[in-house]
């Protein structure tokens, strides 16, 4: 037997613990031989963007961020774009995908990515390709599974900024606004927010009133509080207004999220007159060593994939159902997003304690 595996998307935290559990299993448990496909689907379109893994050239990374096979979250074989004559024309690449699948000779292919790397993957699966997926954001926002590995250590570094942020807010009386990733998900805002003690949070599934906020912060103000913490999602939006988008492509995909704390921390310092200060955490949230759950929960997945070949369960995602580790169709987990419930126990709890959503 031999297998590929590839990372997509965007990197997260635990990615290299995935492929090091991938290898070592493949290889001590099954004697199979591990194909890593370099810079995600990108690698299946030439069949010399590859690099044979071993257990010994996958030692040591378990800890370390970002990912030994590179990613790119462009590049979708079944909508190529190129760009010919100053002109960007979009192909089907799948028939050279699958070409060069059966030249490498790869029994099963590993994908492990969020929810558009996943998208690809079932689309390959269709076609024939004995794929097993593995949950990767930050985001936290597949359906399918309770968490996905990245996320943990997202939310650690989003805390940490948190309590960094309080010292010097607290020192200059301020306002500070934190923007955190996440894309149409509030995850990290909420558990970074309610960790980290933020006294707003702002996120995409809770459009927010700006009147609201102002008036959250002022009241603070008056009752003594030196200074506050406001979280912002990169993906909320004002109630009947728009997310703030960086970027978009021709057909309008939204390619990157990002702008709406700066957005808010004007219209606070504007409304509120409290000194404002905006920071924007980024792909700090993305980078670094996986915190132990997620190296834990990386581990398990990779271990899991294999096991999901050994027994020809194609088609399917590894999944955490606490506290085991399952599978689910791959249909099914890309089918929904998994979204914060605006009237779910952390929104409550937080709003019990006088958090505010701006609503
Ligand atoms: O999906 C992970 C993520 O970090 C999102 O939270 C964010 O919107 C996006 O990727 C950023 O992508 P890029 O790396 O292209 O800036």
């Amino acid at each position: 037997m031999r297998i590929g595996v590839l990372s997509g998307g965007g990197d997260a935290p635990g990615l290299n613990a995935v492929i090091r559990a991938v290898t070592k299993t493949a290889i001590f448990k099954y004697g199979w031989s591990v194909t890593g496909i370099i810079d995600g689907f990108e690698g299946l379109l030439s069949p010399t963007k590859t690099r044979q893994l071993t257990s010994w050239n996958t030692r040591g990374i378990l800890f370390i961020g970002g990912t030994i096979l590179g990613t790119t979250n462009r590049g979708n074989p079944f909508a190529y774009k190129t760009v010919v004559g100053g002109r960007e024309i979009v192909e089907d690449m799948s028939p050279l995908v699958l070409n060069n699948i059966k030249e490498l000779g790869l029994d099963a292919l590993v994908v492990i990515g969020g929810d558009g790397s996943l998208k690809i993957g079932h689309g390959l699966y269709k076609l024939g390709v004995p794929v097993i997926g593995v949950p990767k954001t930050i985001d936290n926002d597949l359906s399918a599974t309770y968490v996905t590995f990245g996320f943990q250590t997202a939310v650690d570094t989003a805390t940490d900024a948190l309590d960094k942020l309080h010292t010097t807010a607290e020192s200059h009386q301020r306002v500070i606004v934190l923007e955190v990733m996440g894309r149409y998900a509030g995850w990290i805002a909420l558990e970074a927010g309610i960790s980290g003690s933020a006294d707003v949070i702002l996120i995409p599934e809770i459009p927010f009133s700006m009147d609201k906020v102002a008036e959250k912060l002022t009241e603070r103000k008056k009752a003594g509080s030196h200074s506050s913490i406001v979280v912002v999602a990169e993906g909320a939006k004002p109630l009947g207004g728009e997310m703030a988008v960086r970027e978009k492509a021709a057909d309008g995909y939204v390619l990157r999220l990002g702008g709406m704390g700066e957005i808010v921390g004007s219209e606070i310092a504007s409304r509120t007159g409290i000194e404002t200060r905006v920071t924007v955490l980024g792909h700090l949230q993305r980078g670094g060593s996986p915190c132990p759950f997620d190296r834990l929960l990386a581990t398990r997945y990779g271990a899991a994939a294999v096991e999901l070949i050994a027994n020809k369960k194609f088609g399917e995602m590894v999944s955490y159902q606490p506290p085991d580790i399952t599978s689910v169709p791959l249909e099914t987990a890309i089918s929904a997003l998994r979204l914060v419930d605006p009237e779910g126990e952390l929104v409550k709890i937080a709003e019990g304690m006088g958090v505010s959503f701006g609503r």
